[in-house]
């Protein structure tokens, strides 16, 4: 039998040929060459279908609504911390205008009484208030916590928003923060969301794996984490490793709890106008609270700029694409971006300090 000859013309003597299912390949390329291009011609796809993937999520795709956590009898609570002002806030009037019930954690009782009426007068549903410093530990916060157990007993809570966050007055040199100030970001951030959810968890579960195969409709567990987690920012030193902290926590409980019908996610922002933030206006990079929130209630299971790491998503569209090309071109387009953020908290610094300095010659 004659074999089919595919003849790559060859102008050199020498080069290999291969048989391969009764075809004879000659090849007129140096064989590390056809790997390289084979290497380089895989990652162009790679990438390729990376961001067309990411164009599709922002634009195209449908996420889940958190609607469809309710249960069908309707009467599913969803409990939001630090829901008194900004983000939280905002949690709590779109969870209350799809319908769900709302346990409000705060520090103030009279913004938390203001929030309760709003919500009940607004939108016709229940609410429940626990007044608790978050940040302090102690008796009563221990108290509050059982007192929030005791109502995941009570009521069907099937969504936990992990909102309430501290951060630094200023940017900082973690060599001259204050000690008051770490405790305050690390009690806050990290022990009292932890706490919290310990507390809630178990009911949570038992709601969502009740029934057997026919088992109730999902939880969620969703905790507010910042791209100062996921891009480390230098003079936030403290505020950056706490939310990075949520971030390893969240992975590993929600592979704890998936099969139990409970989803945990972290979800990923970048600035927001808020007290926190200390930005007032609007821009494309720096939404309003409303809008933030309701590209996250509505997108749940899409990553989009979080794209290749389990459990997290960055759903508003430009804080997509900043965390997106942050992991773009690994160690170089992460480096940049921890240098970036250091200039910008240089200069953010020597503005807040000019300002303390003109308000202190006021006074
Ligand atoms: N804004 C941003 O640019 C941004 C960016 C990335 C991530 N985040 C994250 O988003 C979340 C919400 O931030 P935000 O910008 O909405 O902040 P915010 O406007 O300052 O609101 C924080 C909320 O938490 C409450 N809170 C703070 N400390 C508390 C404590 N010790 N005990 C009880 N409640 C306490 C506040 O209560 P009061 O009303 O009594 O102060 C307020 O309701 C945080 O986790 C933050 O890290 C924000």
């Amino acid at each position: 039998m004659v074999a089919d000859t595919i003849h790559v013309h060859s102008h050199l003597a020498g080069h290999p040929s291969y048989h391969i299912l009764g075809h004879e390949i000659v090849l007129d390329v140096p064989i590390t060459a056809l790997i390289l291009s084979a290497i380089g011609a895989a990652f162009l796809l790679r990438y390729t279908l990376s961001i067309f993937r990411l164009a599709l999520e922002l634009a195209v795709l449908p996420g889940k609504d958190v609607k469809s956590l309710q249960s069908r009898q309707g009467g599913t609570w969803a409990l939001v911390t630090g829901c008194t002002s900004g983000i939280g806030l905002e949690f709590a009037r779109q969870l209350a205008k799809r319908k769900f019930n709302v346990i409000l954690i705060g520090r103030r009782k009279h913004a938390l009484d203001e929030v309760a009426q709003e919500l009940e007068s607004k939108f016709g549903v229940q609410t429940k208030s626990v007044v608790v410093d978050v940040a302090a530990p102690g008796s009563a916060r221990d108290e509050a916590l059982s007192q929030i157990e005791l109502l995941a007993k009570d009521l069907d809570l099937g969504v936990l928003i992990n909102n309430v966050g501290a951060s630094h007055n200023m940017p900082v040199a973690f060599a001259e923060t204050e000690r008051s100030e770490m405790n305050q970001i690390i009690e806050t951030n990290v022990a009292w969301t932890l706490l919290l959810t310990r507390a809630v968890i178990p009911s949570m579960i038992a709601r969502s794996s009740a029934g057997g195969k026919a088992r109730g409709p999902k939880s969620l567990i969703m905790t507010i984490g910042s791209l100062s987690g996921r891009i480390p920012s230098p003079l936030l030193a403290t505020y950056s490793g706490t939310k990075a902290a949520l971030s390893t926590w969240t992975k590993a409980l929600a592979e704890e709890v998936k099969p139990q019908g409970v989803v945990v996610e972290l979800v990923q922002a970048a600035f927001v106008v808020s007290n926190m933030s200390k930005i007032r206006k609007s821009s494309p990079f720096v939404p309003y609270p409303a809008t933030f929130v309701r590209s996250v209630l509505t997108s749940i299971g899409l990553p989009r700029g979080a794209q290749g790491r389990p459990h997290e998503r960055t759903p508003f569209w430009t804080h997509a694409l900043l965390d997106y090309a942050v992991g773009f071109a690994g160690y170089v387009s992460e480096i940049t971006g921890i240098r970036v953020i250091l200039g910008m908290h240089k200069d953010i610094r020597k503005r807040a300090l000019k300002k303390a300095e003109r308000a202190a010659k006021k006074e």
